[in-house]
This record gives C-alpha cells, sequence and structure tokens, in this order.
C-alpha cells in the first residue's frame, strides 16, 4: 500500500556514511563491523581512544574521542552527525539503581549520555538528511523502554523518553526520505553491558546475541520499520503487555525475582555513572 511503501523503500547501505555513537561498546562495536561488512564508511565515536582507534583501524572508519555528557565537546560532533547518512545511537551508560543512591550530578550525566545527545545529533542529523531527501536514523532503546522495572528509574527515564522521541520523530519525518527506528534489545549475551556486569540470569529468562543485534540494525536501516525488540518472544509479548497494564506487570516481575535480578545490576554497574 502507497501509505507504507514511502518508509519501506529500499535504502543502500555499501557507500553511505555512517556515524555510529558507542561504537567503543559491545553492542557499537558489533554494529560498526556489520556495516563495514555491507560497505559502509564508518565515523566512530565513544570515549576510550584505544578501543576507537583498534576498530577503525580495522575497518577503515575515522575515530572521534567525543564525551557525550560534555555539551561543547557533544557540540562539536554536529557537522558529522550533519553529514552522516545513517546515524546509530547506541552510546548510554547502565543506569542502574535505585533512586536514592544517585547523586545529582550522576542523574545529570545519564541525561545528558542516554537522552539529550541522542536528541540532538538526531535533530542535527534530521535536517540535513531532509535537505538531501534520504537518510536513516536508528535508535538503540532497550525493552526497558515498554515496561517499568524497580532499580531501573533512571534507565527507564531514558530508555521511554528515547523511545517517545524517536517515534514521534518518526511521524514528522514521513514522506521526507528520512527514516527513524527504535530497536529494543532485552538481554544481550557474549558483549555489551549485560554481558559486561557479569549477572546470572533464571534459567527460564533466554538471551539474544549481539549478531541479532546487528542483523536488526541492518534491517532498520534497509526497511525502515517504526520498531524492532531483539528479545525472545516472551520477554516481547512481557513487556508489551507491561507497558499497557503497569500495574500487573509489576506485581508479576515481582512473582518471579524481578527487583533481586535489576538490584544485582545495579550492584555490578555502580562504577558506570
Ligand atoms: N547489552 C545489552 O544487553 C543491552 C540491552 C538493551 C539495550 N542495550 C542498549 O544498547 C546500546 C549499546 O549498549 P552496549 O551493551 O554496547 O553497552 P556498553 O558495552 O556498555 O557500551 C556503551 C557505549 O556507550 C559509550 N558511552 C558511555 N558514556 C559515554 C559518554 N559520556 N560519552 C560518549 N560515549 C559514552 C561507551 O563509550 P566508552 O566505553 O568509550 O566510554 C560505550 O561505547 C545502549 O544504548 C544500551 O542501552 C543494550
Amino acid at each position: 500500500m502507497a501509505v507504507f511503501r514511502a518508509m519501506s523503500d529500499g535504502f543502500e547501505i555499501a557507500g553511505a556514511t555512517a556515524l555510529v555513537t558507542g561504537a567503543s561498546g559491545g553492542l557499537g562495536a558489533a554494529i560498526a563491523r556489520s556495516l563495514h561488512g555491507r560497505g559502509a564508511r564508518l565515523v566512530l565515536t565513544g570515549r576510550r581512544a584505544e578501543e576507537l582507534e583498534a576498530l577503525a583501524g580495522e575497518t577503515g572508519g575515522r575515530a572521534l574521542v567525543v564525551d557525550l555528557a560534555d555539551r561543547a565537546q557533544l557540540a562539536s560532533l554536529s557537522a558529522e552527525a550533519a553529514a552522516a547518512d545513517v546515524l546509530v545511537l547506541a552510546a548510554a551508560l547502565p543506569g542502574t539503581g535505585r533512586l536514592d543512591t544517585w547523586e545529582t550530578d550522576q542523574i545529570d550525566r545519564v541525561l545528558d549520555v542516554n537522552l539529550r545527545a541522542p536528541i540532538q545529533l538526531a535533530r542535527v542529523a534530521a535536517a540535513a538528511m531532509t535537505e538531501r531527501g534520504r537518510g536513516r536514523i536508528v535508535f538503540m532503546s532497550s525493552l526497558s523502554a515498554k515496561s517499568p522495572q524497580p532499580s531501573s528509574s533512571m534507565y527507564c527515564a531514558t530508555k521511554f523518553g528515547m523511545r517517545g522521541f524517536a517515534l514521534s520523530l518518526r511521524a514528522e519525518l514521513h514522506g521526507t526520505g528520512v527514516g527513524v527506528t527504535v530497536i529494543n534489545p532485552s538481554f544481550i549475551r557474549d558483549a555489551g553491558m549485560f554481558h559486561d556486569s557479569g549477572v546470572k540470569l533464571p534459567p527460564f529468562l533466554g538471551t539474544k546475541r549481539p549478531e541479532d543485534v546487528t542483523r536488526a540494525v541492518l534491517r532498520a536501516i534497509e526497511k525502515a520499520p517504526a520498531e524492532l525488540d531483539v528479545a525472545p518472544a516472551s520477554q516481547s509479548v512481557g513487556a508489551a503487555v507491561g507497558g499497557l497494564f503497569p500495574g500487573f506487570g509489576e506485581a508479576f516481575a515481582r512473582r518471579f525475582g524481578g527487583g533481586k535480578i535489576t538490584d544485582q545490576f545495579a550492584e555490578n554497574q555502580a562504577s558506570k555513572r
């Protein structure tokens, strides 16, 4: 149908310039490698210069060390965002822990990195892409953007916010040739912030792989669907139901030890604020 065709027109990744934030992280690096494999030209950002330089050497990309919580450094990335055909917003802090454990400067930092920086970069990129009539913006959100959890109020605040922003921006950009997609991973094994936390999940909770995330990113760029979950079906359905009926979702999570799992995350990720 014509109404759907506008957003599902193919997008050629080969030769496109892709700016990836969080490229020094587990999933960002995997995304960068898969984009390189499809012939994209990469601009890779993060804070750890050594990791970025190694990835840039491997993929022929350019490494830019930028702290997204520093407003001057973020502004310096604007020209790169404006020049990109594809913007993948993967940088984030874990943001776990009960609210009474957070200091004001930590709250500011997680809001800056997880929400303000993606908004600013998307704003600049969307304007330039609209002018060129072509572009893709991919937001790495989380299943935590759909359903509330204890010990995750800051993470959920940023990921709910990112999802709402991205889907509204998508509606604004309809018909411009610029596609916007939100990707919602659940627990990703082998690399990334869940893997690094070392938390062991109860056996009934499945995980997905970094390759599942990279496949979703490629699909997002090529087809521009509104949203893709990267999660076992049971978690995807659970998050959707929890989003519709938050009281029920909260009680269900409590019944199956959700609070204990998120408290463990908070303990193991406390240094990442
Ligand atoms: N892994 C999972 O299971 C999972 C599940 C759901 C959603 N996600 C989402 O997927 C995305 C990628 O996560 P990941 O697992 O790859 O996490 P990760 O391995 O912890 O990587 C996080 C990335 O964010 C960057 N970052 C953090 N603070 C920054 C700052 N102030 N300035 C610039 N960059 C900063 C890090 O850069 P430096 O290390 O160089 O500082 C790193 O590249 C995130 O948005 C995350 O919320 C992940």
